[in-house]
């Protein structure tokens, strides 16, 4: 089999004794104190950065942190860098600028082997309008002898770390960029079937793309979350006060076309599965219990926060069978227990599927997940990075941190 990886990869070329500028996807959630909530974009950066240690290289290191205006402390990588440095136990030292002389200085001075980190790059506006000044002024300060890409996660991004930097240094792909293209690019294109995708979350529009190629791909999908709300409003049931998104007639109709088109107009339902019951309650909170009801059943005053208890069976024992599973969405309000139900319960009949391909993409979902399987994962093939960036992949689109590096042409 050929290779699976269309780029140039960090294990391609000598790196020893190299400076390698390491972009990475840091933007971690943050309690209200400043604290890392979820770690898991820093703990899967670690093999990439043990393997270029290990190539004894200098590794400068550049993140963006959340959606700061200009120069805002509360968005330092302070945090981040600190906790980088006790999952490495070696000292990682944040610079606080990522261009100019006194960063140059910094990294002229580092020895091989160890790790800097540059400040925010979203404290530059140049950031993500792509500026190809301010990516050459980074690689001034920093002097690389590669650019590696690493932040999977904001790989769909063309920004001056993502894009204008691959026309400054050559760029080389780094091992999680590498395992979550070929894993989610693998399970689209060649999974072990049947393969089953689980969509739900909040807005069709949002997914309207990863829906139209699952169509083409999948053997099966399992509709939940306020997406199914939305289908089905436009298959014509009351869905009360439930949060469904408008307008979408056109669009579902198009959806079932092109599945009909694949399956045959009579085995649509069971091809798009949506829910049979939902579990409502007034109002979204967490003082309401469940209450189930047929999807026929739903009242003016009802939201419809969960899949039911048929659904769940209907789901879970469909997932039961399936050799391959895609899941994009939490299939509730999974930020209360009483709607998170659905969702773990699908959690738990992929993880009791042994020998399943699961990958979970979308960034409630991975929040859900890690939540739900005590912070590991462990319970599935991958859990993505990335939010925006798997769903694009998923979808089948071309991500410019992807593109912009250097092809593997005749590499084996
Ligand atoms: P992801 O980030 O995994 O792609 P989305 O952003 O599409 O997922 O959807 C997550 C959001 O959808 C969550 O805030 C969740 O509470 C909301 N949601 C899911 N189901 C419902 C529902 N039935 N009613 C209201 N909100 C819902
Ligand atoms: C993400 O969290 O999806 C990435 O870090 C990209 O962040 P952005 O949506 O602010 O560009
Ligand atoms: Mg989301």
């Amino acid at each position: 089999m050929g290779r699976k990886f269309p780029k140039q990869t960090i294990r391609d070329v000598d790196l020893r004794g190299k400076t390698i500028l390491l972009r990475a996807d840091y933007n971690v959630p943050l309690t209200k104190r400043g604290q890392i909530s979820d770690d898991l974009r820093i703990r899967a950066s670690l093999p990439t950065l043990r393997y270029l240690l290990e190539q004894n290289c200098k590794i400068v290191i550049m993140s963006h942190l959340g959606r700061p205006k200009d120069k805002d402390l509360k968005f330092s990588l302070k945090v981040v860098a600190d906790h980088l440095s006790k999952l490495l136990s070696r000292p990682v030292e944040l610079l606080d600028d990522c261009v100019g002389e006194a960063v140059h200085q910094a990294v002229r001075r580092a020895p091989r082997g160890s790790i800097l980190m540059l400040e925010n790059l979203r404290f530059y506006d140049e950031e993500e309008a792509d500026d190809l000044t301010f990516a050459k002024s980074i690689q001034r300060a920093v002097r690389a002898d590669y650019f590696v890409q690493d932040g999977f996660a904001v790989a769909h991004r063309a920004h001056a770390s993502t894009h204008a930097i691959t026309l400054c240094v050559p760029g080389l792909a780094g091992l999680l960029l590498e395992k979550e293209y070929v894993t989610i690019t693998e399970a689209m294109n060649n999974p072990k079937r049947p393969l089953v995708a689980v969509i739900g979350g909040a807005k069709v529009s949002d997914k309207i793309l990863l829906i139209k190629r699952l169509i083409k791909k999948a053997d099966r999908i399992l509709i939940g979350g306020a997406m199914s709300n939305t289908f089905l409003h436009c298959r014509g049931f009351n869905v009360g006060k439930s949060v469904f998104e408008p307008g979408m007639e056109k669009v579902v109709a198009e959806i079932y076309d092109l599945a009909a088109a694949k399956v045959g107009a009579e085995n649509v339902d069971d091809f798009l599965v949506l829910p049979i019951d939902v579990a409502v309650a007034p109002e979204i909170s967490k003082d309401f219990p469940r209450q189930e009801v047929n999807i026929d059943k739903i009242r003016n005053s009802d939201m419809a926060l969960d899949i039911g208890s048929q659904t769940i069976e209907k789901f879970t024992k469909i997932l039961a069978g399936a050799k391959t599973v895609i899941w994009n969405g939490p299939l509730g309000y999974a930020e209360i227990d009483n709607f998170a139900i659905g969702s773990a319960r699908v959690a738990l009949a992929i993880a009791q599927n042994k020998g399943v391909v699961s990958i979970v993409g979308g960034g409630d979902t991975a929040d859900f997940i890690l939540k739900w399987d005590g912070h590991d994962g462990a319970n599935f093939t991958h859990v993505s990075t990335g939010g925006g960036a798997s769903m694009a992949l998923m979808a089948g689109k071309k991500l410019p941190g992807i593109e912009s590096l250097l092809d593997a042409y005749g590499l084996r």
